[in-house]
């Protein structure tokens, strides 16, 4: 049982650790004290239910809120990220959920948008190559990186958008919702992509919404509810657990609904019933 766990967490050394962390806007407590560590190596899915806090934690990781309380500790210093470039220069990485990708820019431009390679004189070869090989060691299908983002899959977009976090070698990266509106097939392609760079050695947090992709790719999955910590889980535990830790509720409809598809024969999860 343990063996595929055992597989994929080799763990690192420890990247990312926040203690106490809250975040008051006004009178509303999004986050209160958030305790969180992430290693080298690590997937770690974010989750809970809508308004529990995760792009509040993102957004306080990126340097765009900055904490009411509590400390960040990265690479075994205490940090303060005052603002965006901040957080990127100590190699903390962000896919926003909406990618802000343009549209009518080729994928090397993308991949470079702000981060020219020589910006008085764009050096079109050197990017070209840089950003094929970034895709090459990605295993990426991108039909040809001069193709504009708007001619993309909604899979390659958020590849793009992936291979242009890493261009700066950051320790830890940060993807808001990678799957929220991709096919199957673009799924898969999604968490393989998420796997590869889990094994470049990157730290990797993760925020989804849907159990059966964070169950793919996570080492641990971290449960928000109503802005604060509410259990560690990992890829084996049951929907249930997972659905009472995000709803707390024990016993509610969708939970139900959980245990009986999952206790139902042919289901394709890989668990006894119970
Ligand atoms: N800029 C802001 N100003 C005031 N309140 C905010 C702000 N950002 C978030 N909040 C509040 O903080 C709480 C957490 O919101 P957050 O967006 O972090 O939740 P979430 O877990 O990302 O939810 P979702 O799954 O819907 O994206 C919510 O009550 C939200 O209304
Ligand atoms: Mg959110």
């Amino acid at each position: 049982m343990t063996d595929k766990l055992t597989a994929r967490s080799s763990p690192g050394e420890l990247v990312l650790s926040l203690r106490g962390v809250s975040k008051h806007f006004g009178a509303v407590s999004a986050l209160t004290d958030i305790e969180l560590d992430v290693r080298a190596g690590e997937v770690v899915a974010l989750v809970g239910d809508n308004g529990a806090g995760k792009s509040t934690l993102v957004k306080v990781l990126a340097g765009v809120h900055q904490p009411s309380s509590g400390t960040i500790t990265f690479s075994g210093k205490e940090v303060t990220l005052a603002n965006p470039g901040a957080a990127l220069d100590l190699g903390i990485a962000t896919v926003f959920q909406d990618l802000a990708l343009c549209e009518n820019l080729d994928v090397v431009a993308n991949i470079y948008l702000g981060r020219e390679l020589n910006p008085l004189r764009l050096d079109e070869v050197a990017m070209e190559v840089r950003a094929w090989t970034l895709l090459n060691e990605l295993s990426a299908r991108i039909p040809s990186v001069r193709d504009v983002v708007a001619s993309l899959s909604g899979g390659q977009r958020q590849t793009v958008a992936i291979a242009r976090s890493l261009l700066l070698d950051p320790k830890l990266i940060m993807l808001d919702e990678p799957t929220a509106a991709l096919g199957v097939a673009q799924t898969a392609e999604v968490l393989n992509l998420i796997e590869r760079v889990r094994d470049r050695g990157h730290a990797v947090i993760m925020i989804s919404h849907n159990m059966e992709d964070v169950r793919a790719v996570a080492d641990r999955i971290v449960v928000l509810r109503l802005g604060r910590n509410n259990g560690v889980f990992y890829p084996d535990s049951s929907n249930q657990e997972l659905v009472a830790a995000i709803t707390g509720a024990t016993e509610n409809a969708v939970s139900r609904r959980a245990g009986r598809r999952q206790s139902e024969p042919g289901q394709q999860s890989a668990r006894e019933p119970s």
